[in-house]
């Protein structure tokens, strides 16, 4: 199974992604992470993308498209992938269609997670990951069973992202709502297209995505 998880910045897309990744075995495909993981490396990708990402704003089509290509023909792809902050235009989503079609894959479904604005900016700003595995967490919302530890891997060391930031994250939110906002009518008008309540708690939303996909 194919599918996108589609929403504003703190919608809760990776957090569901990790769940589907243990409970169904698909594979997250982050281009917000492959991004942060080039810009850590110091690639030629990383150094382009760094400065735009540190501003809120989208990196180039060409760069993330170019990204998606080459990971999702990787063998581990092959049994299903959830694709997590991609596409983000509609030039991201033809060019996925494309893709998809020279490979002989489709799209099954979209998932959109709709959050109020107003508690977006709360949670991308309490939020922090594991330093070592990547689990994540917020100040209030999952904090992990025993403080300072990660309930996965028991790491003791934590980071917040560089654009975790209110100012950073009103940013994002432009970006979203010009540029992202319209796949929503995108994927509708195919069909493809599912809402659930992004506003309740982690468990109830994995429940809903779960009813989406039998
Ligand atoms: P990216 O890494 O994709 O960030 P984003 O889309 O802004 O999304 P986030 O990771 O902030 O939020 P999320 O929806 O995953 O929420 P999470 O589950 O963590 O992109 C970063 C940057 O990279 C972009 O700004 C851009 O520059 C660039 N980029 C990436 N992809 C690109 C593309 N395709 N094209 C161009 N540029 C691209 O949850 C947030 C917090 O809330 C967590 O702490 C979580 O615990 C908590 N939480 C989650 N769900 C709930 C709930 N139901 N109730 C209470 N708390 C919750
Ligand atoms: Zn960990």
């Amino acid at each position: 199974m194919n599918l996108i998880l589609l929403g504003p910045p703190g919608a809760g897309k990776g957090t569901q992604a990790q769940e589907l990744v243990s409970k169904r075995g698909l594979v997250q495909l982050s281009t917000g992470d492959m991004l942060r993981a080039a810009v850590k490396a110091g690639t030629d990708i990383g150094k382009k993308a760094k400065a735009v990402m540190d501003a809120g704003q989208l990196v180039s089509d060409d760069i993330v498209i170019g990204i998606i290509a080459e990971r999702i023909d990787q063998p581990d792809c092959k049994d299903g992938f959830i694709l997590d902050g991609f596409p983000r235009t509609l030039k991201q989503a033809a060019a996925l269609e494309e893709l998809l079609a020279q490979k002989g894959k489709s799209l099954d479904v979209v998932i959109e997670i709709k959050v109020d604005d107003e508690v977006l900016v709360d949670r991308v700003s309490g939020r922090y990951t594991c330093a070592k595995c990547g689990a994540g967490y917020h100040d209030r919302n999952k904090k992990p069973k025993v403080e300072g530890v990660c309930d996965v891997c028991g790491s003791t060391e934590f980071t917040r992202r560089a654009d975790d930031n209110a100012e950073t994250v009103r940013n994002r939110l432009m970006a979203y709502y010009r540029e992202t906002a319209p796949l929503i009518g995108f994927y509708f008008a195919k069909g493809k297209l599912h809402s659930v309540d992004g506003m309740a708690p982690i468990e109830e939303v994995t429940r809903q995505i779960d009813e989406v996909l039998g």
